[in-house]
């Protein structure tokens, strides 16, 4: 039974669908120390934005498949390490769009009316109006950093509140941001003209302390900042003092560089509002996310394809549909040809022809490579980390495309080159059974239905099979069927046989020994 670790506070109907076919355990608030010694346990674990993924936790899950986040930002997993070690990363981008688009507009009005403070103020017993004048927020302008997905929503709301709207963003294009009635300019612009500065980009390098000092030094002295997206995105302290100094107008922020934080300066500013991380905080929002991320870890262990990978290629159902037979395909073919080869692996060579050409194939490039390097290392190899594996141990990788093939609708063939030389085997798919149909420069046709397989290269010539049979038959060891492919009659020619029983050391020996027999391998798939 897969089992699965909820380490966060996630809806009931995310863990109701978990339930339906896994193990869910739910242990919330955990210390990093007994996440470390408890992950190796689980195949996937669940998490929203408290609870750390780090280097270390991923080491010791050493079961661990798939990591879903329940949300967008992914900055509390490492990817990397996940990356490394073939976890699938998924998240939950859109369930909580709206909520978080909402509650920046929400922080918004509470900057322009003074709402927490009236509250607070009339709670403690005084009736000041004056103090609490506010500012109208139509046709002022609102100033939208980063206008993905949060920020575009934020855009169409502010638009319905008769606001000029201008924002940054260099990954967004003209035709999108006319659309959303959204002029584009340059950060140092948009701090000069906007009355309200919304931040909606996700935390990376580029965006660390993307608001400091400098920045600060071109607003209005009345802006009003909103960070509803990601603590670390402004300087803190540079932001307290524009406000202590009367350079900025005030600020509301939803999200802190490190979660949970109870003191902060921040709290002490009269002019700063602030929530905890509540951007996402709706029962909408959250039944959305958590039912989002539980439904692709189900997906991923009946092995379709995940809706919002961050770390594997996106592949789509109807594109699985096709290539699921050729994925096994693929591997086996890299299995064999692992098995058949000597030396010292420099180089792979994937070649698909026909059909499958016109397909996305890095899934059936990993599913060679699990093949290939499955055999000769314990690491897993998947879709996530083929590359890397690839690369760190200095192999290249080349992929071929033909859209043509001769005598089949599509064949699929690998050739590795050693320091032995080169091989190669190729296959196909027919009728969702693989048919291995060529080694080296023979052509047959087998169907490989697993076991042990003699390779062996011979001059064809009457009485070698009886003879290598006999090898066989002395050892105890049962032929199922036999295969030869040869390159004209009398020459070259390859057996395959397949055996029910391995074969020994000793009794290949003794079948190499035979006249005209050139090689003898023996191969498990
Ligand atoms: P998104 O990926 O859809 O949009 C991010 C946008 O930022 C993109 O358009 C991108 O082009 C832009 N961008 C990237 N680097 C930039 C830069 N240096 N300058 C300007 N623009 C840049 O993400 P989203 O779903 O809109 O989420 C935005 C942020 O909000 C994320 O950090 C996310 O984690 C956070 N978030 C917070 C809450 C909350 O509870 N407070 C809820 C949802 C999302
Ligand atoms: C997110 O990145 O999705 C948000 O920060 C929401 C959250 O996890 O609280």
């Amino acid at each position: 039974m897969i089992r699965v670790l909820v380490a966060d506070n996630i809806s009931n109907d995310g863990i109701d669908i978990l339930r339906r076919s896994t193990e869910v355990d739910v242990k919330l608030k955990l210390k990093p120390a007994e996440l470390i010694s408890i992950i190796g346990d689980y195949d996937a674990l669940l998490v929203r934005s408290q609870t750390k993924v780090t280097t270390e936790v991923i080491s010791a899950g050493t079961k661990l498949q798939i990591i879903g986040r329940a949300g967008v930002g992914v900055d509390n997993i490492d990817i990397e390490e996940a990356t490394r070690r073939g976890i699938v990363v998924v998240n939950a981008p859109s369930g909580n769009t709206i909520s978080a688009a909402e509650h920046s507009i929400a922080l918004m009005f509470a900057l322009a009316r003074n709402i927490p403070q009236a509250n607070a103020s009339l709670k403690a017993g005084e009736w000041r109006r004056r103090e609490f004048t506010g500012n109208e927020v139509r046709n002022k302008t609102l100033g939208i950093i980063g206008l993905g997905s949060v920020g575009a929503e934020v855009a169409k709301r502010a638009r319905g509140l008769e606001m000029k709207l201008i924002a940054y963003d260099p990954l967004i294009s003209i035709d999108r941001a006319s659309k959303l009635q959204v002029e584009l300019m340059p950060l140092e612009q948009l701090l000069r003209e906007a009355d309200f500065i919304t931040l909606h980009v996700p935390l990376i390098e580029s965006t660390r302390g993307l608001i400091g000092d400098k920045e600060l030094k071109l607003v209005k002295p009345t802006v009003r900042i909103i960070n509803c997206a990601r603590g670390g995105l402004i300087d803190e302290s540079a932001l307290i003092k524009a406000i202590k100094e009367k350079r900025v107008g005030g600020a509301a922020i939803d999200v802190f560089p490190k979660e949970p934080i109870t003191e902060s300066a921040l709290f002490d500013s009269d002019n700063i509002i602030v929530t905890p991380h509540l951007g996402a905080s709706t029962t909408e929002a959250q039944t959305l996310v958590a039912t989002d991320v539980a439904t692709q870890i189900v997906d991923f262990f009946k092995g379709q394809p995940v809706k919002h990978p961050v770390n594997a290629p996106l592949i789509s159902t109807e594109t699985l549909a096709i290539l699921k037979p050729f994925l096994n395909a693929a591997s086996v073919i890299g299995r064999l040809a692992s098995q058949l080869t000597e030396g010292q692996m420099s180089s792979i060579q994937i070649k698909y022809e026909g059909e499958l050409a016109n397909y996305d194939t890095n899934s059936l490039k990993a599913a060679a490579l699990e093949g290939i390097l499955g055999e000769i290392s314990d690491e897993r190899i998947n879709v996530v980390n083929a590359n890397l594996v690839t690369a760190r141990r200095g192999i290249s990788v080349v992929e071929q495309k033909e859209a043509t093939c001769k005598n089949y609708s599509s064949l699929i063939t690998i050739e590795l080159t050693t320091s032995t030389g080169v091989t190669t085997v190729a296959g196909t798919v027919m009728r969702d059974e693989l048919h291995i149909v060529r080694v080296n420069s023979y052509w047959f046709d087998m169907v490989p239905t697993g076991g042990y397989f003699l390779f062996s290269d011979h001059r064809d010539c009457p009485g070698l099979i009886s003879a290598v049979s006999k090898v066989t038959g002395d050892a105890d060891v049962n032929i199922s069927s036999m295969h030869v492919g040869r390159l004209k009659p009398r020459g070259q020619a390859l057996m395959i046989l397949v055996l029910d029983e391995p074969l020994l050391e000793e009794q290949l020996k003794q079948i190499l020994a035979i006249p005209d027999v050139y090689s003898a391998k023996l191969v498990k798939l």
